[in-house]
């Protein structure tokens, strides 16, 4: 049986590490962490999240902004809210949870926050960091996802590494990072030919394309990393269920490691905006990252760097 990568754990030993380090940061009267989240309109999913993500900076003891704009919210009024916000010494990140209704231009969005508040990494410049192998913002989930790799795997040169799915939030950042840990990356998505054989080939699978246990456990290198994305609500035997892209249960006999739905990747991405928003806080005042911050978090038994 596959070794199970409790993300859920991980998640709640980074945020209380987090938690110090802003503890620390107030008591030096140097600055307290500022998160403000955007939602707009009132998709139940997207409000789910939201709360979440503003109950856990405050847990944290960041300091937490929440705007809640009509659905029908002209774009101006929306860009005016993130320029006041831009200019707002108390607020060092700034997140638009997506999607947004279609009055309104995301890209438009995305890029009139100013890029060292952009903690979602989601702005054409820290993506472009991100693809030149700089010191951008990164975003959440395949922070999370790269995270719980390097703990299980250390170093990950020369594997292979299979992205399923190209989002701009998830697969393409995602296909990044691994290439910067030196790994052969293959992305494939819904065109690709035969998903099957690229996953025969993978010692690390990540599968992002939100479709309910598209990968079984037969088409998995024995003893892979699998670390699934996925967050599918089905119907099945008349109860409502949360299941990832891959059937954990047929992959958890072939895999070395799985993370599973609930509990893995999920409770990664909120810790990691809060980190993120730890991160853009020290650069913004000039204070130094704490850099031990992930080892901490892991114990001694950390192969994070
Ligand atoms: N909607 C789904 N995932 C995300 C995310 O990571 N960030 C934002 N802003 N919206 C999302």
């Amino acid at each position: 049986m596959a070794h199970i990568i409790d993300g859920k754990a991980y998640a709640t030993r980074l945020r209380e590490e987090i938690g110090r380090q802003v503890r620390k940061l107030r008591e030096h009267d140097l600055v307290t962490p500022g998160l403000a989240v955007i939602l707009v309109g009132e998709d139940p999913a997207s409000q789910i999240y939201v709360r979440n993500k503003a109950n856990q900076a405050r847990e944290a003891e960041m300091a937490s902004f929440e705007y809640r704009l009509a659905y029908g919210v002209p774009q101006a009024q929306l860009l005016e809210l993130i320029e006041r916000l831009n200019q707002d010494p108390a607020v060092h990140g700034i997140l638009v949870q997506l999607p947004l209704p279609p009055q309104v231009d995301a890209e438009r969005v995305i890029n009139a926050i100013r890029p060292d508040k952009d903690i979602d990494g989601f702005h054409p410049i820290n993506v472009g960091k991100l693809g030149t192998g700089g010191q951008g913002i990164v975003p959440c989930t395949p922070l999370g996802c790269l995270m719980l790799l390097k703990h299980h795997l250390g170093d990950m040169s020369g594997l292979h590494a299979l992205v399923l799915g190209r989002s701009n939030i998830v697969g393409k950042p995602m296909a990044n990072l691994l290439l910067n840990e030196h790994c052969t990356v293959t992305i494939a998505h819904s065109r690709s030919r035969d998903l099957q054989a690229e996953c025969r080939r993978a010692d690390i699978l990540v599968a992002a394309v939100g479709r309910a246990r598209l990968v079984p456990g037969h088409w998995l290198k024995p003893g892979a990393t699998v670390i699934d994305v996925g967050i599918n609500r089905i119907e099945e035997d008349d109860q409502a269920r949360l299941v990832g892209d891959v059937d954990f249960a047929s992959a958890s006999t072939v895999a070395g490691a799985i993370t599973p739905v609930p509990g893995g990747v999920g409770p990664m991405t909120i810790a990691c905006l809060l980190l993120n928003t730890l991160e853009a806080t020290c650069r913004q005042h000039g204070i130094a990252f704490p850099a031990g911050i992930m080892q901490s978090a892991w114990g001694n038994d950390a192969c994070l760097d």
